[in-house]
């Protein structure tokens, strides 16, 4: 009678035991890196609107957040900078400040956490009163490239010398992985790894990212130099560029509209693939979830999942404490 089934596969989704023995892949804390938002003061834990269960913290309770990570089994942390409106101008120079905000967050971490990594975000638009991540041509209005290197590779010294264990360029200048491995290197952290944000596409999924740092462009957007979410081979050509400069990473972002990205980046290089699940990702489930329509945990668990399927080692993900709360109730 079922001659022509000879093949049935639900017999291997009969039960959970039996799922989860063919399981191909999985996700556990391990993956993951916590973002977390930076604010100066003391005591102060400011709620992100756009982003509910995501937090400015002031150093001192950054440190706390990062013990309790920790404990959770989220060793990674991507710190991000909102910097006093005052404290924005043109030249963008306190991305090189030693003793502004970033610097010191990144010393508390490493004091409180010393076995916690902490990765670091090097781009202008946080610090630049024009809201973009390279030096604006006041004339022209055009990114200055070259101009930018420098400052880029200022930082990330800064940045290693204050602790920092892996720098994350999300700049998008050409050039910048080279330019930041080669100071790093005269300065003597060899041992300082890169995460380069390969493919990083001109998205409107960085949106709710915007509103917590206060970093929109001021003026036009940023697709002279974050990549056209059309493309796919150039994301070939940035990997290619990446390795040749050093990169230790790739990174694709945004991620779950760019999951095609992620495997065509972790079939053609040796390097790990991290994926960033950014902040529209994010609010977009928050916000669904909070209307009852999707089940917050139950997406949550399958966004990650398709990251891992997709060949991403590592995800960045706002839903990094979440997940790992989860899992340690398991
Ligand atoms: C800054 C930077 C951005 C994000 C990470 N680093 C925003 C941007 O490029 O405009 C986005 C992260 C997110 O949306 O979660 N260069």
């Amino acid at each position: 009678m079922s001659d022509f089934l000879l093949q049935r596969p639900r017999r291997l989704r009969r039960s959970e035991t039996i799922r989860s023995m063919v399981r191909e892949n999985s996700i556990t804390p391990d993956h993951l890196i916590a973002p977390l938002f930076v604010v100066a003061g003391k005591d102060q834990k400011i709620a992100i609107n756009s982003m509910p269960g995501q937090f400015r913290f002031s150093v001192d309770l950054l440190a706390k957040e990062c013990q309790q990570l920790f404990a959770l089994g989220i060793k990674t942390v991507a710190l991000f900078p909102a910097i006093d409106p005052s404290l924005k101008t043109s030249d963008a120079l306190e991305s090189v400040n030693p003793s502004g905000l970033y610097p010191d967050a990144i010393k508390a971490v490493k004091n409180a956490v010393p076995e916690m990594l902490v990765m670091t975000d090097v781009a202008l638009d946080p610090y630049n009163s024009d809201g973009h991540d390279g030096l604006v041509d006041s004339k022209t209005g055009q990114i200055l490239n070259d101009e930018t290197l420098e400052l880029l590779t200022k930082m990330a010294i800064m940045q290693a010398s204050s602790g920092a264990d892996i720098i994350g360029p999300s700049d998008m200048m050409d050039g910048r992985v080279g330019a930041i491995r080669d100071g790093l290197d005269s300065e003597g952290f060899i041992d300082t790894a890169i995460m380069s944000y390969t493919a990083k596409y001109a998205s409107a999924f960085y949106g709710p990212f915007r509103d917590a740092l206060d970093s929109a462009p001021k003026a036009g957007d940023k697709k002279t130099y974050q990549m056209d979410p059309a493309n796919s081979r150039e994301a070939i050509k940035e990997a290619l560029l990446d390795e040749s400069e050093g990169a230790d990473f790739l990174m694709v972002k945004p991620g779950i509209a760019y999951l095609d990205i992620i495997q065509t980046l972790a079939h053609n290089s040796t390097l790990p693939i991290a994926a960033y699940n950014v902040s529209g990702e994010y609010a977009m489930v928050k916000a669904a979830a909070e209307k009852g329509w999707v089940d917050n945990d139950k997406i949550m668990l399958e966004m990650l999942m398709a990251f891992r399927r997709a060949g991403a080692d590592v995800v960045l993900s706002y839903f990094a404490k979440e997940f790992a709360q989860l899992y340690s109730r398991r």
